[in-house]
C-alpha cells in the first residue's frame, strides 16, 4: 500500500499562526509535533511502500525539513507549482504510483486532521484496504453529531446493522444547512472524513470518466522509468497545472462515481477546522479555557482559547474568546465567529 498525504492547503482559519508558507498542517497547533508530522508518523506502523506528500512549492522546504528526521520509511515530497485543489493533487500521485504498480492501493489522507485512537485508525485503514483491492472507492465515514455544512455527507445504502463497508447511495459535498439538517435526521448519513482508499488504476479510470480534461492534461507527461520525486518533471507539471482547473475530488469524482462504499470509522476524528474546534481535541482547564503553550492568569474567564506564543496572557471577566498572539499579529475574536478569521486573510491579501 502507498500513502498519499494531501498537504497543500492554506488553512487560513488558523491565522495568525498559519501563513501561506506555514499553514495549519505545518503548525504545532497542540504544542510539540506538527499535524503533518503526526499524520506521517501515524501511518508508519502500516508499513507503506512509500509515503507521497503532495504539497505546494511554497511549503515544500518546510515540509521536507519537518520530515527529515524520519527513519525506516520512504517519504517523497512532491511539489505542485500552484494550488489546484485536491483532484489534480490526487491525479498526480495516482499517476506516479500507477507508473510503478497500477493496481496498488493508495490511502489518501489529509495532513491536517486530529485522530484520537491511532491503533483503531490503523485497523480501520487495513479493513478499508481490503475493499479497495476489490475495486471500490472507499470512504471513511464519521457519525455526524451536528448539521455541519463544511463537510461532505455520505448516504449508506443499508440499515447499518453490520460493520460495513456499506454501498453508498449518494455523496453530497457541503450541503446547505437545510439539507444538512435533513441528512442528520435521516440517521443513515456519515460525514466524509476526507480520507479515501482506492487502487491507483481505479481512481485514474474514474477521473477519466468524470474529469476528462484532467486526464488529458496529465496524458502529455513523459516519465522516465524510475522516477519518484518528480523534480525533473517540474516544467511538465507546471505546464499541466497551468492548464487544469481547480477542483476538489469530492465535487469532481465522488459525487458522481458509482462504485463508492463507506466504512464507518470510530477512531475519534476532528478536522480541526478553526480555533473554535480546539476544545474538541484538547483538554480544557477547570474554567473551560483551552490554553496552548502559554502562561495565563484567568480571573473570572471561561471558555476561551488562548495561545500566547511566549507571552503571559491575562484574561479578566471575558467569555468564549479566541486570543492568539504571534510576534507580528494578534487575533481577538469571539469563539462563535472563529470561521470568519479567513476573512482577515482575504482582507490582508487585498491590501497586498
Ligand atoms: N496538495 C494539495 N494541493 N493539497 C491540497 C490542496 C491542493 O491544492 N487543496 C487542499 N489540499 C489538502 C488540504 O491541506 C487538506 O489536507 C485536504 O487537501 C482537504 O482539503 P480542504 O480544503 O481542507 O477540504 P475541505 O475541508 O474543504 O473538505 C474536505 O474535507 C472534509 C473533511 O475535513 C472534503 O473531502 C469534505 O467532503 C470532507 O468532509
Ligand atoms: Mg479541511
Amino acid at each position: 500500500m502507498y500513502v498519499v498525504i494531501l498537504a497543500g492547503g492554506s488553512g487560513t482559519r488558523f491565522w495568525p499562526l498559519s501563513r501561506k508558507a506555514h499553514p495549519k498542517q505545518l503548525m504545532s497547533v497542540f504544542g510539540g509535533k506538527s499535524m503533518l508530522q503526526r499524520t506521517v508518523e501515524r501511518v508508519v506502523p502500516l508499513n507503506p511502500k512509500r509515503i507521497l506528500v503532495v504539497t505546494n512549492r511554497l511549503q515544500a522546504d518546510e515540509t521536507r525539513r519537518q520530515l527529515s528526521h524520519l527513519r525506516g520509511v520512504r517519504v517523497e515530497v512532491i511539489e505542485e507549482p500552484m494550488g489546484r485543489n485536491t483532484a489534480p493533487a490526487i491525479c498526480l500521485a495516482a499517476t506516479l504510483i500507477a507508473r510503478h504498480d497500477p493496481e496498488a492501493v493508495m490511502a489518501v489522507l489529509p495532513a491536517d486532521h486530529y485522530i484520537r485512537d491511532e491503533e483503531e485508525f490503523c485497523t480501520t485503514i487495513l479493513r478499508a484496504r481490503e475493499a479497495a483491492k476489490n475495486g471500490y472507492l472507499v470512504t471513511l465515514g464519521i457519525a455526524p453529531d451536528r448539521p455541519e455544512t463544511g463537510y461532505g455527507y455520505i448516504e449508506a445504502d443499508t440499515d447499518l446493522r453490520g460493520e460495513g463497508p456499506y454501498p453508498v447511495k449518494r455523496f453530497v459535498e457541503k450541503p446547505d444547512r437545510a439539507r444538512a439538517l435533513e441528512f442528520l435526521a435521516a440517521g443513515t448519513f456519515y460525514w466524509n472524513s476526507g480520507m479515501f482508499l482506492w487502487r491507483a488504476d481505479v481512481i485514474l479510470d474514474q477521473i477519466a470518466r468524470q474529469m476528462l480534461p484532467l486526464t488529458q492534461a496529465f496524458a502529455g507527461i513523459t516519465f522516465s522509468p524510475d522516477i519518484w520525486e518528480p523534480a525533473d518533471l517540474a516544467p511538465q507539471i507546471e505546464a499541466v497545472y497551468a492548464m487544469v482547473a481547480g477542483e476538489s475530488i469530492d465535487y469532481g469524482v465522488m459525487e458522481k462515481a458509482e462504485n463508492v462504499v463507506v466504512l464507518p470509522a470510530a477512531f475519534g476524528w476532528s478536522d480541526v477546522g478553526s480555533w473554535s474546534a480546539l476544545p474538541e481535541v484538547l483538554d480544557a482547564d477547570a474554567a473551560g479555557n483551552v490554553v496552548i503553550d502559554t502562561a495565563t492568569v484567568a480571573l473570572d474567564a471561561e471558555g476561551c482559547v488562548v495561545r500566547g506564543g511566549g507571552k503571559l496572557v491575562a484574561l479578566v471577566g471575558v467569555r468564549d474568546l479566541v486570543v492568539v498572539d504571534t510576534p507580528d499579529a494578534l487575533l481577538v475574536c469571539p469563539k462563535e465567529r472563529a470561521q470568519e478569521v479567513k476573512k482577515v486573510v482575504e482582507e490582508l491579501e487585498r491590501r497586498g
